[in-house]
């Protein structure tokens, strides 16, 4: 099992005890609107979103999404993890977090032991991650992490942003 640890936060995988984080969390609205409808209604979908998802990626994978929680409180504040698609060449990274828990540095901070944990344990090479292309605040975080833009690429229906951080 992955646990990473940082000056505030820990990360960890996923257990079906935390579908009802699940549950709230890719329902918000800026998880609809920048990642996608994930069809999560129930604490059953949250469990099999969970066992398909994160817990297959890193069954298969060796990673995937995790648990972001603070140390402090125990809190869950958001996930972040790096993700395998069959639809992009490299794996990507992904996060997000509670509305309530933005604008304190928690994403840059998991994101940054994502990465170092990508590069230095996993040995990962091209790192990519998709925005849409209004995600200001995932872009900003991009940067900060030192990703460049590379090109738009569409999956689905959607024109997204691709972008791409090399070792
Ligand atoms: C994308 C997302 C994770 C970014 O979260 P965030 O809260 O903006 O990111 P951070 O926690 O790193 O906060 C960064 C901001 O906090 C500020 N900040 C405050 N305290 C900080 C600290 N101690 N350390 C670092 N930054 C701090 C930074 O200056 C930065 O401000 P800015 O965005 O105005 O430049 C969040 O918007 C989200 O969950 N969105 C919905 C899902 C989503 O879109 N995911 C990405 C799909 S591609």
């Amino acid at each position: 099992m992955i646990a990473l640890e940082t000056g505030r936060l820990r990360l960890r995988e996923f257990t079906a005890n935390d579908a009802a984080f699940v549950l709230r969390l890719v329902n918000e609205p800026a998880f609809l609107r920048y990642i996608g409808d994930r069809g999560v209604r129930t604490l059953d979908d949250a469990r099999r979103y969970i066992a398909d998802g994160p817990a297959a990626s890193h069954a298969r994978h060796g990673h995937g999404l995790m648990l972001v929680v603070r140390k402090d409180d125990s809190l869950e504040v958001g996930m972040c993890g790096v993700l395998r698609r069959d639809t992009l060449p490299d794996p990507d990274i992904g996060f997000s977090f509670l509305p309530e828990h933005w604008s304190q540095g928690y994403a840059l901070e998991s994101a940054r032991a994502v990465m170092h944990h990508a590069r230095e344990t996993l040995g990962l090479g091209r790192i990519l991650a998709v925005t849409t292309v209004d995600n200001d605040p995932s872009i900003r975080l991009l940067g900060r992490l030192g990703f460049r833009f590379e090109r738009m690429v569409s999956l689905g229906s959607e024109e997204l942003r691709l972008f791409v951080s090399e070792p």
